[in-house]
């Protein structure tokens, strides 16, 4: 069982005061996430099944006198930035994030009072379970209720993803810090990323999740990430000689890029390809879910999972290992890698009681390229980010 959450936040809540020597006034905390189905659309406008997770980074906050951010003294993760000077790092560093958000509240004409803080928080980082956008999402939270702001979530959502583009140079879409915000407890979300509009898709009873991490860091990803980005762009460019409406490839349909498919290099085709068929296979799976029917979302998860290797090619032989062993257990509906890929987690999905057999079987069965070890736990869907403040 990992922590609760109020558990992490008390650990920020003890660490601050540790530290800076009075209590905070407020504590903030934001999950990461999974994404059960919907891969690599949301920055194509496209759909996405993500769930919040029982996994969180908590951010205790206090005022100061002066204009800085105090984070974590005292720690290996020690920092301080004036908010008047905020700036991304040379070298990208975990502050980032945190002065990436601070700087945009700023931007948007919200006032800062300086701020001491403590972050603490159990996503694992870089394993794609959007440590990240958990970081954001308490940051900006646990800075709103500091300072008395009233900035509605979906707002707060695009700030963070503001903050990813411009701090940490990744072009993310919107997924990852919507869920982290607006996620509900045993509830999937099905978010349109262009009209933003999302929906709380009940998970049926008698399911497990099962998370796989690989242990193979993404290295790559940013770089591959931003490139996958501009290989859509082309093919949405090149497709609309043809289809004049469109704006991004969740206004084309499997057929009609079946039908044009001639007009792209393979490459691009595959890319494109991958991404059409998943907005459609997340259609699928949602109705799949609310009817019960386990096994077709399962094969859908199976489906989207061979896409993204072959056609998207973000996945790696790790990833692939773990999809293949958890399909030969029992009692598994279906399994594929979730985020953005090259390393990082699987996540499987399983029937009540069969969860333990899963994980013993990956313990056994897999080993890295590298050595890296599997670590395998089961994963409840949990509530998005929240704050309160502190009585003194
Ligand atoms: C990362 C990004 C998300 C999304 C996924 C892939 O997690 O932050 O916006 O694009 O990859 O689905």
């Amino acid at each position: 069982m990992s922590p609760s959450r109020d558990s992490i936040e008390l650990q920020a809540i003890s660490a601050y005061t540790k530290h800076f020597g009075v209590p905070p006034r407020a504590v903030a905390s934001a999950p990461g996430r999974v994404n059960l189905i919907g891969e690599h659309t949301d920055y194509n406008d496209g759909y996405v099944l993500p769930g919040a997770i029982d996994r969180a980074t908590a951010v205790a906050v206090g005022p100061r006198d002066d204009d800085r951010l105090v984070m974590n003294p005292g720690s290996a993760q020690d920092a301080s930035f004036s908010l008047s000077r905020l700036y991304p790092s040379e070298r990208r560093a975990w502050t980032d994030y945190l002065t990436g958000v601070a700087s945009l509240l700023q931007v948007r004409g919200n006032p800062l009072c300086g701020a001491n803080m403590f972050v603490y928080g159990n996503v694992p980082r870089g394993a794609g379970l959007s440590s990240s956008a958990a970081l954001e999402l308490a940051t900006a939270f646990a800075l709103i209720e500091l300072n008395g702001l009233t900035i509605p979530p979906v707002e707060t959502a695009r700030l963070c993803q503001q903050a990813e583009h411009e701090f940490a140079g990744v072009k993310c879409g919107i997924m990852d810090q919507f869920i982290s915000c607006l996620g509900r407890k045993n509830h999937a979300m099905l978010l349109d990323c262009r009209s933003l509009v999302y929906e709380h898709v009940p998970i049926p009873p008698g399911v497990e999740l099962v998370v796989c991490d690989t242990g193979v860091k993404r290295a790559l990803a940013g770089s591959e990430y931003n490139r996958r980005r501009e290989e859509c762009n082309t093919g949405v460019r090149i497709l609309s000689s043809k289809l004049p409406g469109i704006a991004a490839l969740r206004d084309v349909s499997p057929d009609q890029l079946h039908d044009l498919q001639g007009l792209l290099d393979p490459v691009v085709r595959r890319r494109c390809m991958h991404v059409v068929t998943e907005n459609d296979r997340v259609v699928r799976s949602v109705r799949a879910l609310r009817a019960g029917d386990l096994a077709e979302f399962g094969k859908l998860m199976y489906d989207s999972h061979l896409s993204l290797r072959r056609d998207y090619e973000v996945s790696c032989p790790e990833l692939d290992m773990i999809v293949d062993l958890c399909a030969g257990a029992d009692g598994v509906y279906g399994a594929r890698m979730t985020g953005a890929g090259f390393g990082g987690c699987a996540i499987c999905l399983v029937k009540e009681g069969f969860a333990e057999g899963v994980i013993a079987r990956l313990n056994a069965g897999y080993h890295g390229k590298s050595g890296e070890k599997a670590t395998v736990y089961i994963c409840s869907i949990d509530d998005g980010a929240r704050a309160r403040g502190i009585p003194q």
